[in-house]
């Protein structure tokens, strides 16, 4: 039997050696084992395959959209602010973003913190929290904005310190920050960090107020009603509305005796130059010892500011902060009043 089988076993390699190269056998061979173990090789190809392209797809990917989000560049084009309560307010909010890099992510609604940034120093906490809606950045820049949206106040020292720049300085920096939902294409939504600052023009602490058109009512000594009236100038340089509602102003002289109040109802302050009126009451015992050639020197402060019954003491905290001088020509504002 062994020698047999032996021998067969010669014939067969004689005849494999005759009838075909070596390479043949060898494939033949390959493509037996090829047959039997095809599912190894396909399981060996796929692993390979996400080996390589999961990490891609869960790190390069998000290190990619990461890097394109930190590039891109926050601005604020127009801010409003309507409606304030102690605890609320309600913010639209104009935003560009410059994307210089080609990828166009979409970013899900998501919640954006506001954070007054002082000489390039975040503050430990927000003002508020903004819903910034779903945007699809474009290339290379987009538009997004948040409208009329009522959003609670977060921090009271905060939103004080905040309102206190807009008014008082040339530019304020905040910055929006948030871990929005980040889409592109196909590939698997991830989370990635939104941190970006922005600078734009303040109030710039109202310079080139004045009053003008100034009447009193001499005869009215009772002080029952206002005995004064005008308009304010009022100069906005920023993109910024801000409706105070009624704003009340201390009127003093030079030794900080207070001479007067005055009123201004519904003020809103929009960009550009603003003329509102104004009432007050001027006590004229009081201001005539203050007089200085016909002239009296007053800082104007705003005290009270209440709407809808309420004091907003964010703004009147801003408004403290703020302190406005005006040179009355008292001699000719009476000359006015009396018609002579
Ligand atoms: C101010 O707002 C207007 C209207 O929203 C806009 O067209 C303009 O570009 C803004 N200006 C600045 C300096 O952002
Ligand atoms: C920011 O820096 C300016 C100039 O250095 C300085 O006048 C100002 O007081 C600083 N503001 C704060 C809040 O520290
Ligand atoms: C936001 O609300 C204010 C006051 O309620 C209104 O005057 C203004 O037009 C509204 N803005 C938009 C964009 O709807
Ligand atoms: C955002 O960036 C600023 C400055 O780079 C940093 O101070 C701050 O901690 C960052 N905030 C978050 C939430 O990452
Ligand atoms: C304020 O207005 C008055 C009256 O119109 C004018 O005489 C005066 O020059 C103005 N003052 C300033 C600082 O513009
Ligand atoms: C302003 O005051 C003068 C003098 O009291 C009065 O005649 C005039 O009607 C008042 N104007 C307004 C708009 O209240
Ligand atoms: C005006 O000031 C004088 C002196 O302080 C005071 O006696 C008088 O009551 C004041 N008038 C009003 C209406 O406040
Ligand atoms: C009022 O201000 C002017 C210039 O701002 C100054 O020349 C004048 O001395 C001041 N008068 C008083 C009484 O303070
Ligand atoms: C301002 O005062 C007037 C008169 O009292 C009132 O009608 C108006 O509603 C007040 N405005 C606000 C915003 O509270």
């Amino acid at each position: 039997m062994n020698n047999n089988s032996d021998s067969e076993k010669a014939v067969d390699e004689q005849f494999e050696q005759r009838t075909a190269s070596p390479d043949v056998g060898k494939r033949q061979k390959v493509k037996a084992h090829s047959k039997k173990w095809w599912w190894i090789y396909l399981i060996l190809f796929c692993a390979g395959f996400l080996i390589i392209t999961l990490p891609i797809i869960y790190v390069g990917f998000p290190n990619i959209a990461q890097h394109g989000v930190n590039k891109a560049r926050l601005e604020v084009t127009g801010l409003e602010f309507y409606n304030p309560t102690p605890d609320h307010i309600e913010v639209t909010e104009r935003i560009i973003t410059h994307n210089p890099s080609m990828y166009t992510p979409t970013l899900d609604p998501w919640s954006g913190g506001t954070f007054v940034v002082t000489n390039g120093t975040y503050s430990e906490k927000a003002i508020l929290y903004l819903p910034v809606p779903k945007t699809h950045t474009k290339h290379p820049v987009s538009n997004a904005a948040i409208v009329n949206a009522t959003v609670p106040i977060y921090d009271q020292d905060q939103i004080a310190l905040y309102a206190t720049q807009l008014l008082t300085l040339k530019q304020v920096t905040t910055a929006l920050v948030g871990k929005p939902l980040l889409h592109i294409g196909k590939l698997p939504a991830i989370h990635v960090k939104y941190n970006a600052s922005t600078t734009y023009n303040g109030l710039n602490g109202l310079q080139g107020f004045n009053v003008t058109n100034i009447r009193i009512d001499p005869g009215n000594t009772l002080l029952i009603l206002p005995n004064m009236n005008g308009t304010a100038f009022i100069p906005n340089p920023s993109n910024i509305t801000v409706d105070m509602g009624n704003v009340t102003f201390s009127l003093k002289d030079p030794k900080g005796v207070e001479v007067g109040k005055t009123l201004i109802e519904n003020m809103v302050l929009r960009p550009g130059d603003n003329h509102i009126p104004l009432i007050g009451m001027l006590n004229q015992t009081l201001i005539l010892p203050s007089l200085e050639n016909g002239f009296a020197n007053l800082t104007i402060t705003g005290t009270d500011v209440v709407y809808n019954g309420k004091h907003i003491t964010y703004y009147e905290k801003a408004l403290a902060a703020n302190i406005l001088h005006l040179r009355l020509n008292v001699f000719q504002i009476l000359k006015d009043s009396l018609g002579v």
